[in-house]
């Protein structure tokens, strides 16, 4: 639990860019530990490759019971080539991080998606269409395809997605919640016209509906919400969705917000600590070079802060820190467009800005 003013913090930096991008979390940790008359202890930690390398196993029972015990989880990235195999007996780097999240029972993967003015010609996608756009995607983590049954039989090879109405129905809650605080809108996307599993998840998102009477809900089928997310984005609110439907909508929903560079999340369970994360991933090809986007990271910490250790004031700090550094013109060069007024940064240069910011 979160003494007042000290919190347990593991840290789990993993692989690729991971120790770079929490590097400089820990760093603007501690200014805000500063700033913020807190505390923080952390304890890192291996998981993914680095931990397969160390112990063969991409994480280690006593890793999960760390975290258990802390106030709140910070994870890099994991996984790179060195591991990539298709073996199916060799270990795997992402095992650890799916470990983490059914172990940690962190079903709710809250992945919000906002475009900072300064960033609208990062997008790929038009200005008009982007401008205003602001969602939040609720992705089911601990259920579904990622975790069904599976195996191979001869050249046959299989992976079931399972739901009962009990993970629906807690994932649904989470999401209702989410759009009280916001524009009251749900949007739940599935495959109800071809899986039985959708059509389970629709009727229980509905059901749960019933409960919120405020929020309106609408159904949508997956291939169609990829289309309408980069055709009209601002239309959208909060999007709840499975597993697997939520990994591939949400690299996608980072277009929007300029590159994947900048897209943050929180994983909650049932009431233990939270995991953050940016979703970027390991990026193998620049890790090293310092030349990784620290933001992703910044706004999972500010999400750590305001979920899991009650710090609203501190997390709108890093917010609004963020932000003010864009306008300025920093950019790493996932960011850069060449545009006059940009000035190139890399991890070091970026972070210390953004700690200078927090005046
Ligand atoms: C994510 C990642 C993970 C996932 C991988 C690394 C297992 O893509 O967090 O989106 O598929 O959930
Ligand atoms: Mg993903």
């Amino acid at each position: 639990m979160a003494g007042e003013h000290h919190f347990k913090i593991v840290t789990l930096p993993g692989d690729g860019i991971g120790p770079e991008v929490v590097g400089a979390a820990t760093q603007l940790l501690a200014d805000v530990a500063e700033r913020f008359q807190v505390s923080f202890e952390f304890i890192e930690l291996l998981v993914g490759g680095i931990s397969i390398d160390e112990h063969g196993s991409p994480l280690l029972p006593e890793v999960v019971e760390q975290c258990a015990q802390s106030d709140a989880v910070l994870l890099g990235a994991v996984g790179g080539p060195k591991w990539d195999t298709t073996d199916p007996d060799a270990p795997r780097p992402e095992q650890g991080l799916l470990g983490l999240r059914k172990g940690l029972e962190l079903f709710a993967n809250l992945r919000p998606v906002r475009v900072s003015d300064a960033l609208i010609a990062s997008s790929p996608l038009r200005d008009e269409r982007i401008r205003g756009a602001d969602l939040v995607v609720v992705r089911e983590l601990t259920g579904g395809i990622y975790f069904g049954e599976r195996g191979r039989n001869g050249d046959v090879a299989f992976d079931t997605c399972t739901y009962s109405v009990a993970e629906i129905d807690r994932i649904a809650r989470v999401a209702f919640e989410a759009a009280e605080v916001r524009s009251k809108r749900v949007m739940s996307v599935d495959k109800a016209n071809v899986l039985e599993s959708s059509r389970l998840w629709r009727e229980t998102v509905s059901s749960v509906g019933g409960e919120y009477p405020e929020i309106s809900l609408d159904h949508m089928l997956v291939d169609n919400a990829a289309m309408q997310l980069v055709s009209r984005p601002a239309d959208f609110d909060v999007i709840v969705t499975e597993n697997m439907f939520g990994d591939i909508l949400s690299d996608e929903a980072a277009m929007i917000a300029g590159s994947i560079g900048m897209l943050a999340s929180a994983s909650l369970g049932a009431g233990g600590p939270g995991l953050y994360e940016p979703v970027h991933g390991s990026a193998p090809d620049i890790a090293g070079k310092g030349l990784a986007n620290p933001l992703a990271t910044f706004g999972s910490v500010a999400l750590m802060l305001r979920y899991s250790l009650g710090l609203e004031e501190a997390a709108a700090a890093v917010e609004s820190a963020i932000d003010r550094v864009l306008e300025r013109g920093l950019r790493t060069p996932d960011l850069a467009t060449g545009a006059d007024g940009e000035e190139e940064a890399g991890t070091e240069q970026m972070t210390a800005a953004v700690v200078a910011a927090m005046d």
